[in-house]
Formats: structure tokens, C-alpha cells, sequence
């Protein structure tokens, strides 16, 4: 007889019982509550296509909104409704979300991707949302304001991410690891399924838009050739592996081993190099997830975790993965 899983509400109260904060164990809990709906949603995305029901207004009358939208609204809701946050950021809202009154008690914020990798919805591809998590630094009582969130990524209380794909699953840290759930539909519950995450020292599979190649310096162009020439290192010729949702392609590495890249890049010449990806809920999340499971994640010079924010919004390059991986990369951009 398998052994009975451990569900998510079961691990968060061991975490609980060894010192985790109890209000943050709720959070998490909260987050997980809209986007098992949203997982549904997912789901269902080519059927409403198909009956038509994208663009307008559905048999109940509602408007049917952009799964976006859809899921940035879910998540709003929820988390004012359980009170858990005292100010939400969303990559959906230009301003940062006010609390409920409740809300106003709790001593954490919360930023999130609420659909990552939208180009992929209505082609079937795997898509996801992407949480990040800070302690307030203000006093208990009032609003989070805006110095609240723009912390370093190296403060975040928890981030995590949920991967719609053949099965839905939450990755998640606290600050000691990475674990991993898969969505049991029958019961609507998050089982532990990956404990204790740990990826591949080093890995064989690289993923970037070469697309881009002709925006990128040199020395970045130079290092992803490397990976494709068999003369070109250990472990290579590496694998070409791209989906364009940031989720996937970071969930399908951190298992597998191998590097991420969406470097900076400029279109015309003169342009300062910038990145694509937003660092407070993009790319602070994953970075802590991959430090978490052994990896690292830096901007091309600066690690992830350390650069403070002067935008909600801003966007970063982004390379992360496999330690030996990243060895290699730093190496070659010198
Ligand atoms: P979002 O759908 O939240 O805007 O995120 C899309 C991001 C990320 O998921 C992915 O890694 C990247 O865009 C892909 O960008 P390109 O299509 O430029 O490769
Ligand atoms: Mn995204
Ligand atoms: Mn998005």
C-alpha cells in the first residue's frame, strides 16, 4: 500500500510546528485557492474558443475576460477576501492593490504573474502563475506602501509557482528548499509529489529565444554558440529546449538540469542593453526558488537576489539554472 501523500495543508502545519509563521502558512494556502480555479479555467481555455465565448458575453451574461485578467482578478479577490495581505502587486495593475480592512493586520505583500506565458494559451502549451512573497517593513495597522514591496529579492518570505501543464503543480520555498505538489483533481488537493528539490549540478539542456541572438553582446552570443558546438565544453553539444512560458521552461530545467537565458539586448545600436522579464515577480521568485534548489540566477553580472528595486515593473535580464552551468556562463563573460 503506497504510503499515504502529504498534502499541502499537512506540510504547511509541519513547517508551522518547526517555526514557520503561521499567517505565512495561510498566505500560501490562500494563493493555492484561486489558482486551482485557475488551473480549471486552463483547462476549459480552447473550449471556450471553440463555443465562441472569448470576446463576448457568456450564458450566465458575464463578460468573458482575457484569462489574464481572469486570473489577476481571482487572485485579488481571494487574498483581500481571506485578508492576507496588507497590499497586493500585479503584473495585470500599473498601481499597487489595496487591501480589505482585514488585510490591513497582516504583515505581508504579495506580487504575482497571475498568467505567465499568455502567448501560449490558446496553442495548448503549459502556462503558470508566479507568486513572490515579502514581510511588510512598516508596523501592523495600515496599507502597505510602496517602500513594501520594493525590497531585494533576497527578503522574500516565499515564492513559488503553479504550472499548468499535463498536471497542475505548485513549486514553492519558505527559505529551506524546494518542494514540490501535484494537484490531485479527484480531491482538489496539492500532494507532495517532489520533496526536497535539488537540481542538477550541471545540465545539458539550454533555453533562450535565439531569436533575439542579434540583440545580445558578444560574449553572451559567443557562450550559447559554445553550447551548440561539440568541441565546445563539457557536456556538450547541449539541447535546445524553449516554450516561451518562463514556468515551463524553468520547471522542465530545474528537474532536468541546464540554464535558462533571456538575456539583455538592444534593437538598435546605441541602445543600452535592456532585460524582458520583471524582476519583482518573475525573476526574484524563480531566482530564489533556483538559489533554493542549488542553482543561481544573476542579470548577467549582478545575482538576482541582490538588486534593489526602484519599480514594481522593472525588467531584468535573467540567466539562471545549473551551478556548474552558470560557473561556465560567468567564465565566459569575462
Ligand atoms: P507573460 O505572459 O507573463 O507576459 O510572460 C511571458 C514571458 C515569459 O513567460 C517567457 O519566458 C518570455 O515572456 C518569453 O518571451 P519571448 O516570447 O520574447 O521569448
Ligand atoms: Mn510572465
Ligand atoms: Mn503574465
Amino acid at each position: 500500500m503506497a504510503e499515504q501523500a502529504i498534502s499541502l495543508s499537512d506540510w504547511l502545519e509541519g513547517r508551522v510546528a518547526v517555526g514557520l509563521d503561521p499567517a505565512l502558512a495561510g498566505l500560501l494556502a490562500d494563493i493555492a485557492r484561486p489558482c486551482t480555479k485557475i488551473a480549471a479555467e486552463v483547462n476549459r481555455a480552447g473550449l471556450a474558443d471553440i463555443l465562441g465565448l472569448s470576446g463576448t458575453t457568456n450564458v450566465h451574461g458575464e463578460e468573458v475576460k482575457k484569462l489574464d485578467l481572469y486570473s489577476d482578478q481571482l487572485i485579488i479577490d481571494a487574498l483581500r477576501q481571506a485578508g492576507s495581505v496588507c497590499g497586493m502587486a500585479s503584473e495585470e495593475d500599473e498601481e499597487i492593490i489595496a487591501p480589505s480592512a482585514a488585510g490591513e493586520q497582516s504583515d505581508y505583500v504579495a506580487l504575482f504573474d497571475p498568467l505567465d506565458g499568455s502567448s501560449n494559451i490558446d496553442v495548448n502549451i503549459s502556462i503558470g502563475t508566479i507568486f513572490s512573497v515579502f514581510r511588510r517593513l512598516g508596523p501592523r495597522g495600515s496599507a502597505a506602501v510602496l517602500e513594501d514591496f520594493l525590497q531585494p529579492g533576497s527578503a522574500q518570505a516565499a515564492a513559488g509557482y503553479f504550472a499548468y501543464g499535463s498536471s497542475t503543480m505548485l513549486v514553492l520555498s519558505t527559505g529551506d528548499g524546494v518542494d514540490g505538489f501535484t494537484l490531485d483533481p479527484r480531491s482538489g488537493e496539492y500532494l507532495l509529489s517532489h520533496p526536497g528539490i535539488i537540481t542538477p549540478a550541471r545540465g545539458s539542456i539550454y533555453s533562450c529565444n535565439e531569436g533575439n541572438a542579434w540583440t545580445w553582446d558578444k560574449a553572451t552570443r559567443d557562450y550559447v554558440d559554445s553550447l551548440k558546438d561539440p568541441a565546445g565544453g563539457e557536456g556538450r553539444p547541449c539541447s535546445g529546449r524553449y516554450v516561451g512560458s518562463l514556468v515551463a521552461d524553468f520547471h522542465r530545467n530545474l528537474l532536468k538540469g541546464g540554464i535558462f537565458l533571456y538575456p539583455a539586448g538592444s534593437k538598435k545600436p546605441g541602445d543600452k542593453p535592456a532585460g524582458k522579464l520583471r524582476l519583482m515577480y518573475e525573476a526574484n521568485p524563480m531566482a530564489l526558488l533556483a538559489e533554493q534548489a542549488g542553482g543561481s540566477a544573476s542579470d548577467g553580472s549582478t545575482r538576482i537576489l541582490d538588486l534593489v528595486p526602484s519599480s514594481v515593473h522593472q525588467r531584468t535580464a535573467l540567466i539562471l539554472g545549473s551551478s556548474d552551468n552558470m560557473a561556465e556562463y560567468r567564465a565566459s563573460q569575462k
